[in-house]
């Protein structure tokens, strides 16, 4: 099986982006551990990151198309996107939603997820591990589908 481990917005900047906030680890440091704790579970992984909201509704479709797991963390669009929400509504595919930081220990604008409606769970708060636990996550939702 495959997942889809989609990024949004400013999530090309992790690293140097906050890093109190957001931890240390960059992006491609995610990736890299994402695909060894894939490999493990015998998950292969697309791994994709877009600042731009169009752009990843098309990568939600496709991940919907190919039957596929999909973690997402919609960054600031988590806060903002009905065209997010209809996009993961709308597909037929295990979904879950991830945020390294705890959305609702900070500001008031980033307590409330449009987009958390349409997915199976939501981890977070555990930074970079949160990855782990999404995919451990996922890997039960797909058993559990195909039971
Ligand atoms: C985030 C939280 C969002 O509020 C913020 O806009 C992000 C990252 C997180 O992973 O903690 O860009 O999704």
């Amino acid at each position: 099986t495959t997942i889809y481990v989609l990024n949004g917005p400013n999530l090309n900047l992790l690293g140097q982006r906050e890093p109190e906030i957001y931890g240390s680890d960059t992006l491609a440091d995610i990736e890299a551990a994402c695909t060894t704790w894939a490999r493990a579970l015998g998950l292969s992984i697309e791994f994709r990151q877009s600042n731009s909201e169009g752009q990843l509704v098309d990568w939600i479709q496709e991940a919907n198309s190919k039957g596929a797991g999909l973690i997402i963390n919609p960054a600031a669009y988590t806060h903002t996107s009905i065209a997010l929400l209809d996009a993961l509504k709308a597909a037929q595919i295990p979904v879950i939603e991830l945020h390294l930081s705890n959305i609702h220990a900070r500001e008031a604008f980033r307590q409330h997820s449009v987009t958390a409606a349409a997915a199976n769970g939501v981890i977070m708060g555990f930074g970079a591990s949160g990855y782990r636990l999404a995919i451990e996550a996922l890997k039960s939702l797909i058993e559990s589908q195909a039971s």
